[in-house]
């Protein structure tokens, strides 16, 4: 994209989002229930989009580079979410809400002092802050919904322990396909107005039964027996910190409740985000589309990444010892780049400054456990790595992302199974995910079928252009 559309787009998103939030803020927040503030406010969003196409529907983004369809679709618009929008510089927005702002907003649980993931998937969906009763309802909701069905639990408990736990995740919620709402109803005969009434349902299902799954496959897989049963007085962090046998830790506790709202989504375009949206559009319902989600997220250079990070931490301490010196560290991730590897946790297909999800674990570290030789070491290598990507010159941004820092967290606390660490943030992104697929169905989005060119037409349709 020519970078005076860049500068012209980010320049606009704020605008916009602004735009998005004043309006649903103009509503004042009722004690209603979560279904019930959408159904309020989805038909002043139809009739908005239909002014927006109405009014600029024939209008450009800009230009098309051949590059960009080689190069996978960077910095191509060609998705709508108004959940979260993500600048290359400031980093991720949750409806106009930096990290931050969300941290200060949200509603948190007694004695806590991070934000409760229910408060941000309401804000994700309504663009309000929730009041307190209103995320405490949500709590009790997905409480009620936990349950999995049996042959779910057998199928996780029929995977050999040597299957990737992520691999395990996307079969387990593929199989909740089973019980989908929108798929009987919409093999019955509805109407597309009651499209996302369904998704929504299933929506609160697939988050509500995540914990359980999540707890099982960890149980099943490190030998710990059954997960511990969902309390419904508790919230959705704790329950999650329970079935994983860490609930008695409130720190643990805490750092679940960050996680899931920091992992939760980073707008429209990343390849778990837009897997879901793209598998939903063929109005496969929110456990197919999920599912599909989870397998994209299972990929290395996307959420896999934190697992990598880890594996390459424990690497480089095997090679250099504990307490290896600046150059030690220097030659090491030298080795790694000229070995023809990635660093893990660098980088970044949209973003060019330090993630503040980086950030907020880094404060969280910072707070909780400044001394924790692990956390000293992935700051050692925040302070070299960004310099040796810049020197070597691929890179667009050498700065980490929020998988540089989540696995040192997690071992803090005594979660040292890595593979198990890319299960949680798909726990985290099916809320990001599922808030996408009800709007999506809301707005009556159509199935997405982009163009693809073969190299040979490229050629002739370039050949005599200059
Ligand atoms: C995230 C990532 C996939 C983005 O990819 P991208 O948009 O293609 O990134 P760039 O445009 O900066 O890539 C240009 C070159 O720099 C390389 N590069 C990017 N990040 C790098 C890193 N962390 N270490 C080494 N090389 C890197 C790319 O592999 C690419 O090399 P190539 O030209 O030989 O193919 C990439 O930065 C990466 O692989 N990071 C490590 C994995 C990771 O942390 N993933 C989680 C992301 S949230």
């Amino acid at each position: 994209m020519a970078s005076a559309l860049r500068l012209a787009l980010r320049k606009a998103t704020p605008a916009r989002s602004a735009f998005a939030a004043t309006r649903f803020a103009s509503t004042s927040a009722k004690q209603s229930t979560l279904k019930e503030r959408l159904a309020e406010l989805i038909p002043a969003e139809i009739e908005n989009v239909k002014a927006i196409r109405a009014e600029h529907g024939q209008k450009t983004f800009g230009q098309v580079t051949v590059d960009q369809v080689y190069g996978g679709m960077r910095g191509l618009p060609a998705l709508l979410w108004d959940g979260s929008v993500l600048d290359p510089e400031e980093g991720i927005r949750f409806r106009g809400k930096t990290i931050e702002e969300c941290q200060a907003a949200l509603p948190k649980a007694p004695g806590g002092s991070e934000p409760l993931p229910e408060g941000l998937f309401w804000l994700l969906l309504t663009g309000e802050i929730p009041t307190p009763e209103q995320v405490n309802q949500l709590s009790k909701e997905w409480a009620a919904r936990a349950a999995l069905p049996e042959f779910v639990e057998e199928i996780i408990d029929r995977c050999p322990g040597t299957l990737h736990p992520m691999s395990q995740f996307s079969m387990a919620v593929t199989a909740l396909n089973h019980d989908s709402s929108f798929a009987k109803a919409y093999s019955e005969g509805i109407s597309k107005k009651e499209y996302w009434g369904h998704t929504f349902e299933d929506s609160m299902d697939l988050i509500a039964k995540l914990p359980n799954i999540a707890g099982r496959i960890y149980q099943n897989v490190y030998g710990k027996g059954k997960p511990a049963p969902i309390d419904p007085s508790k919230d959705y962090s704790w329950n999650l910190a329970h079935v994983l046998g860490f609930s008695d830790n409130e720190a643990f506790v805490e750092l679940m409740r960050l996680y899931i709202v920091i992992h939760s989504d980073h707008e429209g375009g990343n390849v778990s985000a837009h897997t879901g949206k793209l598998v939903g559009s063929a109005l496969s319902d929110p456990f197919l589309a999920f599912g599909a989600s989870l397998n994209g997220l299972a990929g290395p250079l996307h959420g896999l990444a934190n697992q990598e990070v880890l594996v390459w931490l424990r690497k480089m301490q095997d090679k250099i010892g504990s307490n290896a010196s600046d150059e030690a560290v220097k030659e090491y991730v030298w080795s790694t780049l000229k070995g023809g590897q990635v660093v893990p946790g660098y980088g970044h297909a949209v973003l060019r400054k330090t993630d503040p999800r980086y950030t907020a674990q880094r404060a969280f570290a910072l707070k909780h456990l400044p001394e924790d030789p692990l956390f000293k070491l992935v700051g050692q290598v925040y302070n070299i790595v960004p310099d040796i990507l810049l020197e070597a010159g691929k890179a667009k941004n050498p700065w980490p992302n929020v998988d540089a820092h989540s696995g040192a967290l997690l071992t803090h606390y005594g979660l040292h199974q890595m593979q198990f660490y890319t299960v949680l943030f798909g726990v985290s992104r099916a809320f990001g995910v599922a808030a996408q697929l009800i709007w999506d169905r809301a707005l009556g989005a159509p199935l997405e079928r982009p163009k693809s060119y073969s190299s040979e037409a490229i050629k002739k349709m370039f050949a005599n252009r200059k």
